[in-house]
C-alpha cells in the first residue's frame, strides 16, 4: 500500500484528482471504477473544474460504479445513478452509454451480477477503481464478514451503514435494506485502486485496514494485498496510524525515478 497523508480534505482531493487525470490522459478510453458517499465529492468536483477548464476529456471514458440499492428506480433522488449524474457525469462530457452501474431494478439479481462482471471483464477490466472506506471497514457494500473472494451480487446492510446513509433518505426507515454491489474479489481484480478517507471518524478503519491482520472482518484490510494501492488520507484519518511518520517521509523521499514512473508519485 502506497499511504499518503495531505493535510486536508481539499489537498488529498486535488491529489486523486491528478492520479485520475493523468490515466485519462494517458488512455482517453480507460475504465474507472466510480464510487459514491461523501468522500469522493470533492474529487469529482475537482475533474469537473478540469473538465471546464483544462479541457480534461470524458468523451470516451467508461466507468463502472460500485454498487446500488435494490429497489431504487435509477431516477430516485437517493439512487446512486441520481448521484452520479448530479455530482460528476452531467457536469462533463461522459458518453451515457459508456457508464454502467449495478441494476437496482433487476428481476434476475444473480442474472444481472453475472452481466455486471461480464461487461467489467469485456472493456477490459477496471484500470482504477475509487473507494471509499466504511467506518466499519466495509469497501463498496461489501459489510464486515463479507467472502474476500466475493464477486457482484446482492448484500444486506448493516445497522450501522444503514444508520450512517440515513441521512440521504431522511430516516433510517426508508434506507434500503438491500445493494447489489462489487464483491472484494471484483475491487481485487482491478490494475490500480485509490482509496479516500478522511476525518477523524474513519481513522479507527483506516488503521486496521493498513496496519491490522487482513480478516473479512475489516474487508478493506484486504487491499494489504492489492499490488496498487493509494491510500489517500487526510491529517484526522490518519491519526491512529502508527507509522504515519514513517508514510510521510517515505512520500517526501520518494526517488524522481519513482516519482515520475505515474499516478501515486509526487504531481
Ligand atoms: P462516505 O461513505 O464517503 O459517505 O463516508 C464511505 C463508505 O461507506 O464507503
Amino acid at each position: 500500500m502506497e499511504v499518503i497523508i495531505q493535510k486536508d480534505r481539499e489537498r488529498a482531493s486535488l491529489l486523486a484528482a491528478d492520479i485520475v487525470a493523468t490515466l485519462i490522459r494517458r488512455d482517453p478510453a480507460v475504465v474507472l471504477g466510480l464510487a459514491t458517499g461523501s468522500t469522493p465529492l470533492g474529487l469529482y468536483r475537482e475533474l469537473v473544474r478540469r473538465h471546464r477548464e483544462e479541457g480534461l476529456d470524458f468523451a470516451r471514458v467508461r466507468t463502472f460504479n460500485l454498487d446500488e440499492y435494490r429497489g431504487l428506480e435509477p431516477d430516485h433522488p437517493a439512487s446512486y445513478h441520481s448521484f452520479m449524474w448530479e455530482n460528476l457525469f452531467e457536469h462533463v462530457n461522459v458518453d451515457r452509454d459508456r457508464v454502467h452501474l449495478p441494476d437496482g431494478m433487476t428481476n434476475d439479481v444473480p442474472a444481472s451480477c453475472g452481466a455486471y462482471e461480464e461487461a467489467i471483464t469485456a472493456a477490459g477490466g477496471i484500470e482504477l477503481q475509487v473507494l471509499g472506506i466504511g467506518a466499519n471497514g466495509h469497501i463498496g457494500f461489501n459489510e464486515p464478514s463479507s467472502s474476500l473472494a466475493s464477486r457482484t451480487r446482492i448484500k444486506t446492510l448493516s445497522r450501522e451503514t444503514i444508520a450512517a446513509n440515513a441521512r440521504f433518505f431522511g430516516g433510517e426507515q426508508y434506507v434500503p435494506r438491500h445493494v447489489l454491489t462489487m464483491g472484494v474479489g471484483t475491487i481485487m481484480d482491478c490494475r490500480r485502486c485509490l482509496l479516500l478517507a478522511f476525518g477523524e471518524e474513519k481513522a479507527e478503519a483506516v488503521a486496521k485496514m493498513v496496519e491490522g491482520p487482513i480478516s473479512a472482518m475489516v474487508p478493506a484490510s484486504v487491499l494489504q494485498l492489492h499490488r496498487r494501492a493509494y491510500v489517500v488520507l487526510d491529517e484526522a484519518a490518519a491519526s491512529r496510524l502508527q507509522l504515519a511518520e514513517y508514510y510521510r517521509w517515505v512520500y517526501e523521499h520518494k526517488p524522481a525515478w519513482q516519482a515520475g514512473a505515474g499516478p501515486g508519485g509526487k504531481p
